[in-house]
């Protein structure tokens, strides 16, 4: 039978690093979330089992999803990996940019849930929400990030809570603080700085997580960073 895992953010950067290694075994059937997908199509092209949604953290979840739900079936993972970063100081950055950052980390994922949430409860599915190393107390932090990294923190909190209170239903859900990977959004926000880490390494460890560790993990915020602290 096959396994429905749901990528959220595969358009580029890690989110298609992972649809990449993801749709070269049949044995899943993948949907692949984002705002673009015309790239996206014409690279998976002729795969039946990948499974393209144009999808925007920013709109009505349960809207954009009411063709795609009806023929979904039971949810085995949910992988919301998309983010969006706004850098500036707390004195510049005008608060339409905290509300998109809070929306697209934090309560378009909490949406987005909830509109899969009978189809994962159906699936026992792992979800694993990416945040930063920035979100994770006690790390070494960066000025000018207060928007990207508090939003990302509201996840972090969002997956405890959540994970305890789904415990009855069998969905399990993790969060990673990822460190610098060599993405485009990294190469945006800060413009010269070269991570060691490529997308696919990280995809390749985000996917083993998600499909191996949801039965050994539940409601915790993972440290996925070899700096210190
Ligand atoms: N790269 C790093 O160093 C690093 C470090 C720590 C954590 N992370 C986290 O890792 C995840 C992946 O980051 P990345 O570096 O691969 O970033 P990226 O290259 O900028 O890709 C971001 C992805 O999120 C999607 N996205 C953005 N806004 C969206 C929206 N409103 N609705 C739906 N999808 C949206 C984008 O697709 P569309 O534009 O097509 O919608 C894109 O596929 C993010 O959550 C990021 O915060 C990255």
């Amino acid at each position: 039978m096959h396994k429905t895992i749901v990528i959220c953010g595969a358009s580029r950067g890690i989110g298609k690093a992972l649809v990449t290694l993801l749709s070269k075994d049949q044995a899943f059937r993948l949907v692949a979330l984002s705002r673009n997908v015309e790239a996206l199509r014409r690279d998976y092209e002729g795969l039946t089992h990948v499974e393209i949604v144009p999808f925007d953290l920013e709109k009505d979840a349960e809207e954009q999803l009411k063709n795609v739900l009806p023929n979904l079936g039971p949810i085995h993972a949910l992988i919301n990996n998309a983010g969006h970063l706004e850098k500036g100081k707390v004195t510049e950055l005008g608060m339409e940019l905290y509300q998109r950052c809070m929306q697209v980390n934090f309560l378009g994922p909490v949406s987005l849930v909830k509109a899969l949430y009978p189809l994962l409860c159906e699936g026992k599915a792992h979800v694993v929400n990416v945040s930063t190393m920035g979100a994770y107390q006690g790390s070494v932090k960066f000025p000018e990030l207060t928007a990207y990294a508090a939003s990302k923190a509201a996840i972090a909190n969002f997956t405890e809570v959540f994970a305890e209170e789904q415990k009855a239903t069998g969905i399990r859900m993790n969060c990673l603080c990822l460190g610098a990977v060599n993405t485009e959004m990294l190469r945006t926000a800060f413009p010269g700085y070269e991570a060691e880490i490529t997308p696919e390494a990280m995809a390749n460890f985000i996917a083993d997580f998600t499909l191996k560790s949801g039965k050994l993990f539940n409601g915790k915020i993972i440290p996925v960073s070899s700096s210190t602290p």
